[in-house]
C-alpha cells in the first residue's frame, strides 16, 4: 500500500469502533491502488487491523467484487441477473469473448481488456446492462460495445 493509502487506512481504523468493521473499505484501498489485490497485500491489511491473513482470505473469497489476479485496463461486467438473461445477455458476453478472443475472467494478451460476468447491477428495468471499470450502461447491444472496443482501443493507441 503506499504513504498515501496507508494513511487513508489508519484514518479508516479510527472510524470503526471494531477494527475488523473496516475491513471491506481496506480491501478496496488495496483494489484500486494496485486493481487487484496482491498477496502480499493480504498481510499488509491484516497486520492493520490485527487479524490473520486467512481472516481477511476468508473475505476476499466470499465477496466477487475483489480481483486476485490483475484486470485489463477496461473490466467489462456484463450483468447474468434473470432480466439481463432474458434481454440478451448471454449474447452480450458471447459477442465480448469472440470479438476479444477470451474467455470468461479472461483478460486480452495486451492487458487491455477483461470481461467477467456478474449478478445482478440494479439496472434490471434496462436490461441488459454492463458496468465497465465505475461505468454503468443500461439496454445495452452489441454495436454498442463494438463502438466502445474500438474507440477505447483507439485511445490507448494514441496514447490519450
Ligand atoms: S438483472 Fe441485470 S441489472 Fe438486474
Amino acid at each position: 500500500m503506499n504513504a498515501e493509502n496507508l494513511a487513508k487506512a489508519n484514518d479508516l481504523l479510527h472510524r470503526f469502533p471494531k477494527k475488523s468493521s473496516a475491513l471491506i473499505p481496506l480491501l478496496h484501498l488495496v483494489e484500486d491502488e494496485f486493481g487487484y489485490i496482491p498477496e502480499a497485500e493480504v498481510q499488509v491489511v491484516a497486520d492493520l487491523m490485527g487479524v490473520t491473513p486467512a481472516y481477511v482470505e476468508g473475505v476476499l473469497t466470499f465477496y466477487t467484487l475483489f480481483h486476485r489476479q490483475p484486470t485489463g485496463k477496461y473490466l467489462i461486467q456484463v450483468c447474468r441477473g434473470l432480466s439481463c438473461q432474458l434481454n440478451g445477455a448471454d449474447e452480450l458476453s458471447r459477442f465480448l469473448y469472440e470479438e476479444l478472443g477470451v474467455q470468461r475472467n479472461g483478460t486480452t494478451p495486451d492487458g487491455l481488456f477483461t470481461v467477467e460476468e456478474v449478478e445482478c447491477i440494479a439496472l434490471c428495468k434496462n436490461a441488459p446492462a454492463v458496468q465497465i471499470n465505475l461505468d454503468f450502461y443500461p439496454n445495452v447491444t452489441k454495436e454498442q460495445l463494438r463502438s466502445f472496443l474500438d474507440k477505447a482501443a483507439k485511445e490507448v493507441r494514441s496514447g490519450a
